[in-house]
């Protein structure tokens, strides 16, 4: 079959990874791509906001089904517009994306259905919402309710930080994002992540995964999209689990079913593991980057049936097989991100670093020019590994890294630090 991919990330490169090893597969396209994709798939320069665009190339190329990556195009209803000039994609339509569009759609739901999650109120106005600030502990936390590509959350520890998050939101600070905001109680625990490949109605809990989403070592500095993944994630016990499709995803799919939203995707969790339990911070709705590059290492089975059946309703006595060997990966980053950064300094000493043994490079912000690869992002690359711990993963991957000639990047050198440690104590 011909299949379409959408996005330009180290998500997509992952995806096209293992799409393109799918023996279903006649031809992988991936629109817009990066250079990294393009040794996997024809990339092709389409704009995914102009929604006709996509839709005619599906018709000229006779595509047969369409993988959408991130989610602006989900959020802008993508997956409406391609099933309605008839073709088959995966990924929730737009009123099964709001649960990442709208922070509040997300709150109201978990608050109707019994979901653990922060105690919250929404607001429309800054007065209100200050007052409500005021009246709660400290500290508390600002989010605003739509899209804000990672900065719109602001954990304010006084009155007056909230304040000012608050105007800023309300100024038009996020845009669009930050015309209604969401007032929320500070949760404590160890943060964990949680995917769920969900058809509408069934939801199956793939492999655990953890990312890090401080810009530094020692999970210090500025937040990221992420800068290191690795999976499985050890505080992603049988039990939280367990706790997690109950008490979280399970009710949540069936909630949108009832409200005629059927969630058909990835769902992805962000959770808190509280005293009492899982709580959840928030959703995504698609693969989370660069968690996704550590499963699609560890996805023993073919992709590609498995996102015919989530789109196709299918995943009833659906069995996903993981391989035993962990998977770890460090994101390469412009020296900046994620400020203000250069673009367009040379990267060297790739296919070195590729032949280190159980490495995978995916790209996320690169771009070929003239034979050479350039930094095209904040984050650049991700170079991933595979090894029978994380442990044995985090060693080849530096190794690998150390490898890389490329003086304007940084990245942490302590992905999965905490999993190493929890394997050292067992
Ligand atoms: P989000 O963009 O919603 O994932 O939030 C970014 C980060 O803010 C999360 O990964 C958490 O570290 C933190 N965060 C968000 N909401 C809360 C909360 N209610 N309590 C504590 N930390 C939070
Ligand atoms: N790594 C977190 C995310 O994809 O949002």
């Amino acid at each position: 079959m011909n299949i379409l991919l959408l996005g330009s990330g180290g998500r997509e490169h992952a995806l096209a990874w293992k799409i393109a090893a799918s023996p279903l597969v006649t031809k992988l396209w991936c629109a817009p791509g990066n250079a990294g994709i393009a040794q996997e798939a024809e990339c092709v320069p389409l704009d995914l906001a102009d929604h006709a665009a996509v839709i005619a190339f599906c018709q000229a190329s006779k595509v047969d089904f369409v993988v959408v990556g991130p989610e602006a195009p989900l959020v802008a209803g993508i997956v409406d517009d391609l099933e309605a000039a008839g073709f088959k994609t995966f990924g929730p339509n737009q009123s099964a994306a709001r649960l990442e569009g709208s922070k509040g759609f997300t709150k109201d739901l978990c608050k109707a259905h019994n979901i653990p999650t922060a105690a919250y109120e929404r607001f429309k106005a800054a007065e209100p919402a200050k007052a409500y600030a005021r009246s709660q502990a400290k500290p508390i936390v600002i989010k605003a309710d739509g899209l804000a590509a990672g900065k719109g959350v602001i954990i304010a520890e006084t009155i007056a930080e909230a304040e000012a998050a608050i105007d800023m939101m309300f100024s038009g600070g996020l845009g669009e994002a930050g015309t209604e905001v969401v007032i929320e109680e500070f949760l404590v625990g160890e943060e964990a992540s949680f995917f769920a490949l969900c058809d509408g109605e069934i939801a199956i809990a793939l492999a655990s995964a953890q990312d890090h989403k401080r810009a530094f070592d020692g999970d210090k500095g500025p937040n990221t999209g992420g800068m290191g993944a690795y999976s499985p994630a050890p505080a992603t016990t049988p039990e939280l689990t367990h706790r997690t499709m109950k008490e979280i995803i399970q009710p949540t799919v069936r909630a949108m079913k009832e409200m005629d939203a059927p969630f058909r995707g990835v769902l992805f969790a962000g959770l808190m593991i509280t005293q009492q339990g899982p709580k959840l911070i928030e959703y995504n709705v698609r693969f989370g980057d660069p968690e996704c590059q550590v499963l699609m290492l560890r996805l023993m089975s073919d992709l590609v049936p498995s996102l015919i059946a989530a789109r196709d309703g299918q995943l009833k006595n659906f069995d996903l097989r993981w391989y035993d060997d962990a998977a770890l990966v460090v994101v390469m980053a412009s020296k900046g991100y994620p400020g203000s950064y250069r673009k367009g300094s040379v990267i060297e000493g790739l296919g070195a670093a590729s032949a280190v043994e159980g490495v995978e490079i995916f790209h996320a912000g690169t771009r070929a020019e003239g034979g050479r690869i350039t930094a095209n992002g904040g984050r650049v690359l991700g170079v991933a590994a595979t090894g029978t711990s994380v442990a044995e993963a985090q060693t080849r991957a530096y190794a690998a890294v150390d490898k890389i000639d490329w003086p304007e990047g940084f990245c942490r050198r302590d992905i999965g630090y905490l999993a190493v440690e929890r394997e050292k104590a067992s």
